[in-house]
């Protein structure tokens, strides 16, 4: 089967949205809805793998929702929707719990950093959750995966998981007249853009994060201007100029971020940034950089709060998407149900 080209991605809906979130992801979902089919998801499922307050899980479902209208994901080209109103994500999350081994899992760095020390104590679907993700994305027979550096190793997953279940059952994949006998795709990660990673603005070697302990590290998409342009003020830096050529960017890591979220967000390359900034100091980069910040970020925050306003409204497009979406998975659930062995009416 030759498959058509779609987008899959999705987000977790767990405290505040920040930059790092807006320019490594959510900017480029918006640009490939351009050439793409996309299907944007927030995975409520994949939240709830560590403990989520119901009531504070519920808002952070529609505060993402409205980040990404806000963004500019449009209803009218993509399909927003969360992730549990959709059953075919849990029932072919399972089939893939027992196509994926033991060993596989094993290996996953993220369940590792996530469960820390203590991982006797660690939920059961943590572990599970790359199954769960790799059935987010094949049950759209989705192409493209548009994610950070830090999914590379569940989109591997991905593509064992949907080897795996072509082999396993290749014969009942012909049965079915998929002459090929490719049942699933085998979806790549794209990765690409100049702020893939946005780092934290108080340490250049860790990524921005909404669980770092210091809030000046990252800019959150509901601050307002005054904050936005103190925390990149107060931006950690090193004492040397701007370099002017992009080499000199190498050994500084503060630097590097700084120039390459002026990049990311003014649409350019930081060679681009560093020809009009190179030789300069700090601080007039600095507030050149808030400066396009706020005009960036702004118009956002404020459509975020004119739609977080209306949760009823949210709500019903999260419905409508999830009802798209379905209208897509729930035909190759069928299949699959039929390649496993499993009776349907
Ligand atoms: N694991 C992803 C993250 O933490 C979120 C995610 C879940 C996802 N399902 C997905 C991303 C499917 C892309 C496709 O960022």
């Amino acid at each position: 089967m030759p498959f058509k080209p779609r987008v899959f991605s999705g987000m977790q809906p767990t405290g505040n949205l920040h930059l790092g979130n807006y320019l490594g992801a959510l900017q480029r979902w918006v640009e490939m809805q351009n050439t793409h089919e996309c299907i944007y998801c927030i995975v409520d499922m994949h939240a709830i793998t560590v403990w989520q307050n119901p009531a504070e899980l519920r808002q952070a479902i529609r505060d993402v929702a409205a980040a990404y209208i806000a963004a500019g994901l449009d209803t009218k080209k993509s399909i927003i929707f969360n992730q549990s109103q959709v059953p075919v994500h849990a029932e072919l999350g399972w089939i893939f719990s027992c196509v994926a081994r033991l060993g596989w899992l094993d290996r996953m760095t993220q369940f590792k950093e996530k469960a820390g020390k203590d991982k006797e104590r660690a939920s059961v679907g943590l572990y599970a959750y790359p199954a769960l993700m790799a059935a987010d994305i094949l049950a759209y027979q989705a192409t493209h995966v548009p994610v950070g550096e830090d999914q590379k190793q569940h989109l591997e997953l991905t593509r064992d998981i949907a080897q795996k279940f072509n082999n396993d059952y290749a014969d009942g994949i012909r049965a079915a007249g998929i002459a090929d006998g490719l049942f699933f795709p085998m979806p790549e990660p794209v990765i690409q853009g100049p702020a893939t990673r946005v780092m934290s603005l108080r340490d250049g070697s860790k990524k921005m994060s909404k669980s770092d302990a210091s809030d000046n590290s990252r800019i959150n998409m509901i601050d307002d201007a005054d904050t936005i342009g103190k925390k990149i003020q107060k931006a950690k830096t090193d004492p040397e100029p701007l370099p002017s050529e992009e080499a000199g960017l190498d050994p500084r890591p503060e630097a590097d971020n700084l120039v390459g979220i002026y990049a990311a967000m003014a649409d350019t390359t930081k060679a681009d940034v560093l020809a009009q900034f190179g030789g300069g100091q700090f601080s007039t980069f600095k507030k050149a950089l808030a400066e396009l910040a706020v005009a960036k970020i702004s118009p956002i925050t404020s459509e975020m709060r004119r739609l977080t306003a209306d949760p009823a409204e949210i709500d019903r497009i999260l419905a409508d998407g999830s009802r798209r979406a379905a209208a897509i998975s729930q035909p190759i659930m069928d299949q699959v149900k039929d390649i496993v062995g499993f009776i349907r009416s």
